[in-house]
């Protein structure tokens, strides 16, 4: 049974909605994508200084993120070696030690055995401890402080893996001299809906005037206009998307809007004004002038708009999603800069703002509207359709934000990547200009 059908033909491109519903095709993304990608575990500086720690759960996995006492960052299964109990119990916290509740077995956060209570009994039991250690993920890499894991020993290097995608997450660090950190404190939230549907949602365009509408009615009364031209969405290979977004918004610091004051006026021609001196006028133009909505396949979004977020994606089921957000700030910043920063970003990517709660309303419509044509027998209505703008796929023009370009191109990879037989259906011949994974600069 196709999940997708690309008609070029007819230019339609249909999605079959079985791929948000299926439990069965939730079971196989998770072996064959969590489990053989790179994963977006968190970023470095939640665990700052030597001996801190974050619980997390990835790919399904308790997963223990941490520094240890030498500085090294490490993930650990947050399971005990001796019978599998959960290890830490706490969130997060500073702790040379782990010890499990069970029978006290204690481990160092570089993995070593400290203590086994009343080892005499292990008496003649050949290296126990050095196999008892804590089990790491396979792999951790970091790029630009973004810190990946992979539960697949021999998954690429993650540089290779990232592609296109990673020169966007530099230009987040480039953007201040010292670079960037998260703030302490994550925002959770639980969405019942499909994990494809928030990549879809930060893919689309198109629903922003409609679904934003208080948004950009605000945007309006303040004397900012709104415009869909000159925005783009570019594929970037291995599921990797990008919006290029100018037609809306400020950027603290770098792009002055009426809305954020006139104090932070001076400060924006500064900044824009030293970033040009640092980077070149050419780079510093990418960097600061342009928005970007970056999705690194499978679980990462970073919203790269007025102000930083990170977004995470841990899939629980078919049809539910846990959401995880952390605010990305520079280091070095006026505090007025970053007060403005803060309430500008918790009012519309935060989970209270006014982009995120229509956003998760959207997608879990969605979820709950497929409901109608699931086991459908006219089968051809159980499809969705992400045609708008396939037409600029034949002429090889780039794809605008307010079409589904991006979206197609996910759908294609994920399509690959799941490993669905039959599971793309190709009717008629794609054009020979028709572009994939293209790079764009
Ligand atoms: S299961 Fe952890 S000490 Fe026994
Ligand atoms: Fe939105």
């Amino acid at each position: 049974m196709p999940m997708i059908v690309e008609d070029w033909d007819r230019l339609t491109f249909r999605v079959n909605r079985e791929a948000y519903r299926s439990s069965e095709i939730f079971d196989r993304e998770r072996d064959n994508v969590w489990l053989q990608s790179w994963l977006y575990l968190g970023h470095e500086t939640e665990i700052a200084k030597p001996n801190d720690f974050i619980v997390r759960t990835l790919a399904g996995r308790p997963l223990i993120f941490c520094r240890d006492t030498d500085g090294e960052v490490r993930a650990w299964l947050n399971s005990c070696p001796h019978r599998g109990t959960v290890l830490c119990r706490e969130t997060a916290g500073s702790s040379k030690l782990f010890q499990c509740f069970y029978h006290a077995w204690t481990f160092r956060n570089n993995g070593d055995v400290a203590a086994i209570p009343d080892d005499s009994a292990y008496e003649g039991s050949e290296g126990l401890r050095e196999s008892m250690k804590l089990r790491a993920v396979p792999r951790l890499e970091i790029h630009e402080g973004y810190v990946f894991v992979s539960f697949n020993p021999d998954v690429p290097p993650l540089l290779e893996y990232l592609g296109g995608a990673a020169d966007y997450m530099t230009m987040i660090e480039q953007q201040h001299v010292g670079g960037m950190t998260t703030l302490p404190g994550v925002q959770l939230y639980s969405v019942r809906g499909n994990w494809k549907l928030a990549v879809e949602n930060a893919m689309d365009g198109y629903h922003f005037s409609p679904t934003h509408n208080t948004f950009v009615g605000y945007l309006r009364e303040n004397g900012f206009a709104v415009t869909d031209d000159d925005q783009y969405a570019y594929n970037l290979g291995n599921g990797h998307s990008l919006l290029v977004l100018t037609g809306h918004g400020g950027r603290i610091s770098m792009i002055w809007e009426p809305r954020f004051g006139a104090d932070e006026r001076a400060r924006t021609e500064a900044h824009r004004k030293e970033m040009a001196e640092r980077l070149g006028e050419k780079r510093a133009h990418y960097v600061a002038d342009e928005s970007h909505i970056l999705f690194v396949f499978p679980n990462l979004l970073l919203f790269d708009i007025e102000g930083l977020s990170i977004r995470q994606l841990e899939p629980v089921s078919a049809g539910q999603t846990d959401v995880r957000a952390w605010q990305l700030v520079p280091r070095v910043e006026d505090p007025a800069s970053r007060a403005l920063r803060m309430k500008t970003v918790v009012s519309f990517v935060g989970p209270g703002g006014l982009a995120t709660p229509d956003d998760i309303e959207a997608y879990e419509a969605v979820q709950r509207g497929i409901e109608a044509t699931a086991k459908e027998r006219r089968s051809e209505l159980d499809f969705s359709d992400m045609s708008r703008g396939m037409i600029d796929e034949v002429k090889g023009v780039q794809g605008r934000s307010i079409d589904e370009g991006a979206m197609r191109g996910f759908w294609r990879h994920w399509v690959g990547a799941v490993g669905i037989d039959n599971g793309l259906r190709v009717v008629g011949k794609r054009p020979a200009s028709f572009l994939e994974g293209r790079d764009v600069r």
